[in-house]
C-alpha cells in the first residue's frame, strides 16, 4: 500500500489541486478517490499530489485517499488559531484532521475578502506553527503587469510572508499572475522564468542553499503542462479549472512524473 505522504521534501515535485468552492459532496469524494487510485506510480517517480477540496468536505476526502499516496489540505486558514471568527477555519483544525497542508494567500482571497499581505503572513505564521506546509500564493494583476512591475509585486509579496519559521520543509510558494487565473492565458516562458528567478532570489538572500518549492499556477492544463512544468525552477503546479476533471489531472501529473524520469 503507498504510504500518505507527507509534502516535507523539497526535492520532489508538487502538483496540486484547488478545487475553489465547486463539487457537491458525492462529487468530491468521487474525484478524491479517483487520484487516489492513479497517484501510487506517479508518487513513485518523485511528484507529491495534493488536494485542496472546499472546507465541508476535507474529512470526506481524507478518507477517500486513504491507501493512496495523496495529501490533502485546506484551501484557506484563519491568520490566529481559535477564537471568535464566525464561519472561518484554523490551521490546527485542519493538522487535527489530518490535512498537510494550506494555501494561503491566494488572489481569490486577497481579492474576495481584502487579505493583505501582514494578515497573509499571519496565516503563514499559524499555518506553520500547526504543523502544516503553507502553499503561499503570490502574483501579479494585469496592470501591475502592464506597468512592468512584475518582480516587485511577487517579491513584495513573499518578503513580507517570509516569517522567522518558513523552511525548505514548511513553505511553498505558487507565482500565480491573476490574469492568468481561469482565463485559459498564461504567460510567456520567459516570463515565468523571471518571475520564479526574482522569487529564488528573495529566499536565497536568507539562506543561499534555498530549495523550498516554488509552484507554478494559472490556467494550467494537460496541454500546457509540459511546457510549464519543464522550466527551470518550476518544481510543480497549483491547478485550478483542470484539476476538477479527473482525466485532465491525471495527465498534468503524469506528465510532471514524466519529466522526473526523463528530464526535458
Ligand atoms: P486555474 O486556477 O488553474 O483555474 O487558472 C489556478 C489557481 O487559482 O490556483
Amino acid at each position: 500500500m503507498a504510504q500518505p505522504i507527507d509534502l516535507a521534501d523539497p526535492d520532489r515535485s508538487l502538483i496540486a489541486g484547488n478545487w475553489k468552492m465547486n463539487l457537491l459532496h458525492a462529487e468530491a469524494v468521487a474525484l478524491a478517490t479517483a487520484v487516489a487510485a492513479w497517484s501510487a506510480p506517479v508518487a513513485a517517480a518523485g511528484v507529491d499530489l495534493l488536494l485542496c477540496p472546499p472546507a465541508p468536505f476535507l474529512a470526506s476526502a481524507i478518507g477517500a485517499v486513504a491507501g493512496g499516496a495523496v495529501a490533502v489540505g485546506g484551501q484557506d486558514c484563519h491568520a490566529k488559531a481559535s477564537g471568535a471568527h464566525t464561519g472561518d477555519v484554523a490551521a490546527p483544525m485542519l493538522a487535527s484532521l489530518g490535512c498537510r497542508a494550506v494555501i494561503v494567500g491566494h488572489s481569490e482571497r486577497r481579492r474576495d475578502h481584502r487579505e493583505t499581505d501582514p494578515f497573509v503572513r499571519a496565516k503563514v505564521e499559524t499555518a506553520i506553527a500547526a504543523g502544516l506546509v503553507a502553499v503561499l500564493c503570490v502574483g501579479e494583476t494585469l496592470e501591475e503587469r502592464d506597468a512592468g512591475q512584475t518582480a516587485q509585486v511577487v517579491t513584495r509579496q513573499l518578503r513580507a510572508a517570509l516569517v522567522e519559521a518558513a523552511t525548505d520543509a514548511n513553505l511553498v510558494v505558487a507565482y500565480e499572475p491573476v490574469w492568468a487565473i481561469g482565463t485559459g492565458r498564461t504567460p510567456a516562458p520567459g516570463d515565468v522564468v523571471a518571475a520564479h528567478a526574482a522569487l529564488r532570489g528573495i529566499l536565497a538572500a536568507r539562506g543561499p542553499a534555498s530549495r523550498a518549492r516554488i509552484l507554478y499556477g494559472g490556467s494550467v492544463t494537460a496541454q500546457n503542462a509540459r511546457s510549464l512544468l519543464a522550466l527551470p525552477e518550476v518544481a510543480g503546479a497549483l491547478v485550478g479549472g483542470a484539476s476538477l476533471k479527473a482525466a485532465e489531472f491525471r495527465a498534468i501529473a503524469e506528465t510532471a512524473a514524466a519529466l522526473r524520469r526523463q528530464p526535458a
